[in-house]
């Protein structure tokens, strides 16, 4: 059996399965698409990455750490830029944000999604030019909005009637005229995990397009002299690896354009369809090129936009977990193993829901390798938790390991860029890990590691 098909059976079998499905070569293997590009198994049984050896990495860093392949992540910048010709790329900051990834998007020529002050200081902080910078939010505070006036940020993606009215008042004090998208919530149901879905009626983004509020917020822009209406967006959620969920919500989007074209004289100039581009994070997962994506978004909006007689507007995608969530692997080490008879083998690590949170919070799945070392040992199916003082503190829910993992290993988890740091926390006390960037044989902290000191830096009491 080869080793994705064994991968597939990862939900066949639930929690349990034959060992005897995975052969120790199988086990050893790296399926390509989990991995980010520069990552092998070398002669010695270990890992690199960048040209890198995870073992002396580990060493000099400490585990866990997360490792970033810069030249994936770059490639994959690349990849969309080339592949949306004629359109906006802009990384969508919250899936991993650091003034090093800033200044490597702006270097690779995309601009860049944020949705806080926070982001915001982060891409500032960088040297992303304002104007290629997007910012989003349900709730933007009164602060956050005039900070992005005052340093003109690009576009602002309205979200509310609440932020229209607020955003009027600071414009008109201010004396600028921000451009704006409309946030419209398309009605799509895409299939995601429902806290990530994002288009469908019952939620808190956007304005709805079947009520008529989406139709709405674009009366009251244009009667305000201070906002320019730019376009419209949707996001309909994240890990999608439905095209047609893209190409209806861009077609309703432009039913949309076309009525305001009615209504008003004026077709909106831009589209921005979001993100949430799906990845593979188990050889069950089968995601679309970016190439791919870009040929059926283009030809929708030509065709449909011809169909409504209207012009061709500008197109933007904000891609954030299929551009960096790829390029990144967490590495641990493992400190405990436990068999559970007849069921499975308990594989502690030195991490935990605190370095990555999506396996507890949307039953994520994930998988895994033993990376210092190969082994000849016959598969067992094992379960990968962490070091937190709580059941569900699950890394890897399924994974076959060889038979003889044990304490000293390092374990490294694929796909782990997008969502993990970036939601990381401090339960339990725990520091979180750095981010080591890893490029033709060097190796650089872009987010070092926390400390106790930094811990306690904030217990003031
Ligand atoms: N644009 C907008 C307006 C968004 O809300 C998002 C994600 C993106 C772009 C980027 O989506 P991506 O290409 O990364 O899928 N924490 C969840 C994902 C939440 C996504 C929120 N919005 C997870 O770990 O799966």
């Amino acid at each position: 059996m080869r080793a994705h098909e064994a991968g597939a059976l990862h939900a066949d079998l639930g929690s349990r399965g034959p060992a005897w499905l995975r052969t120790p070569a199988d086990v050893n293997a790296l399926v390509p698409q989990l991995w980010p590009r520069t990552v092998h198994r070398g002669r010695d049984g270990a890992l690199s990455v960048g040209g890198l050896r995870v073992v002396d990495l580990a060493r000099e860093f400490g585990t866990p750490v997360y490792l970033l392949d810069e030249h994936d992540f770059r490639s994959r910048c690349r990849e969309f830029r080339d592949a949306f010709r004629g359109a906006d790329v802009c990384y969508a900051g919250k899936a991993f944000l650091a003034k090093a990834i800033v200044r490597i998007v702006a270097a690779e020529g995309l601009g860049l999604d944020v949705c806080t002050g926070g982001e915001l200081a982060a891409a500032l902080a960088a040297g992303m030019p304002p104007e290629r910078i997007g910012l989003h939010g349900n709730n933007k505070s009164a602060a956050e909005l005039a900070r992005a006036l005052d340093v003109g940020v690009g576009r602002i993606i309205v979200d509310s009637f609440d932020e229209i009215t607020r955003l009027t008042a600071l414009a008109r004090s201010q004396g600028v005229r921000p451009r704006v998208l409309v946030r419209v919530t398309v009605g799509v149901e895409a299939h995601t995990h429902e806290y990530i879905a994002t288009a469908h009626e019952d939620q808190k983004f956007g304005f709805s397009l079947a009520g008529g509020a989406a139709a709405a917020a674009v009366a009251r822009i244009l009667a305000e002299d201070v906002l320019e209406l730019r376009g419209l967006h949707s996001h309909i959620g994240s890990q999608i690896f439905d095209t047609a969920a893209f190409e209806l919500s861009a077609r309703r989007v432009l039913g949309l354009a076309a009525a305001i074209r009615e209504a008003h004289g004026v077709p909106p100039q831009e589209l921005d369809l979001g993100g949430g581009f799906g990845i593979a994070y188990t050889t069950q997962d089968d995601p679309t090129s970016p190439a791919d994506l870009a040929a059926s978004l283009a030809k929708i909006v030509e065709q449909e936009s011809a169909a409504l007689r209207l012009p061709v507007p500008r197109l933007t995608i904000e891609p954030g977990r299929a551009i960096v969530g790829p390029a990144m692997f967490t590495l641990y080490e493992v400190g405990t193993v436990k068999d559970v008879d007849g069921i499975r083998t308990y594989v502690s690590v030195d991490g935990g829901m605190s370095d990555n949170i999506r396996t507890a919070l949307y039953d994520a799945n994930y998988s895994a390798t033993v990376a210092s070392r190969a082994s000849d040992a016959p598969a067992a199916l094992a379960r990968v938790v962490g070091r937190h003082c709580e059941a569900g503190d699950i890394v890897v829910k399924d994974e076959f390991l060889p038979g003889d993992v044990r304490p000293g290993d390092l374990l490294a988890v694929p796909g782990t860029g997008a969502y993990c740091r970036s939601m990381a926390s401090n339960y339990n006390h725990v520091p979180r890990p750095p981010v080591v960037a890893v490029r033709d044989g060097q190796a650089r902290v872009i987010v070092r590691r926390e400390t106790e000191e930094d811990l306690l830096a904030l217990d003031v009491g």
